[in-house]
């Protein structure tokens, strides 16, 4: 009887942990990269600002923020290796300020390329060249960076 259950217990388990190790799998799904903790896409087109965040969006993702010096050295070196050149960020302006919108968090003041303008729809894209985020106007049609965390 005890052994009986046991066996049961133990088939159930083995045909268990296939499912359960697919479901909790870790990492990024195909075509986002892992970078820094995140999971990145870079989508090679070139969008307006609103139009790159409804793209992520549609993508269970959001316009990119960069916190941490490991996202901000570890975006551009992948950027730097793959396809060079500008891509924007959830970084905007709101109400005089410039935040990352997709987190509400202000952003590095060290990472800019120069001071940034604060007026009304002015937009935080990061360039490869110099390795700085720079402002322009929302309405310019630029590629962009969606990122989503990691499957746990
Ligand atoms: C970005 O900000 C600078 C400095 O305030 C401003 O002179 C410039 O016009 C802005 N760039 C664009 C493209 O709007």
């Amino acid at each position: 009887m005890m052994r009986g259950l046991l066996l049961v217990l133990g088939v159930l388990a083995v045909l268990a942990t296939p499912a359960l190790s697919v479901r909790s799998k870790r990492g990024c799904d195909g075509g986002w990269f892992l970078i820094a903790g995140n999971c990145y896409k870079f989508p090679q087109i070139y969008l307006t600002w609103d139009n790159a965040f409804d793209h992520c969006e549609r993508l269970g993702s959001q316009l990119a923020s960069v916190h941490t010096h490991a996202e901000y050295t570890g975006l551009l070196s992948h950027i730097n290796k793959n396809y060079g050149g500008t891509y924007w960020t959830s970084g905007a302006t709101e109400n005089g300020r410039w935040l990352w919108t997709a987190t509400g968090k202000s952003m590095n003041r060290a990472w800019w390329g120069r001071n940034p303008s604060t007026a009304d729809n002015q937009c935080a894209y990061f360039c490869s060249y110099t390795n700085k985020y720079w402002n322009k106007s929302c309405s310019n049609k630029v590629r962009f960076i969606c990122q989503k965390p990691q499957n746990w």
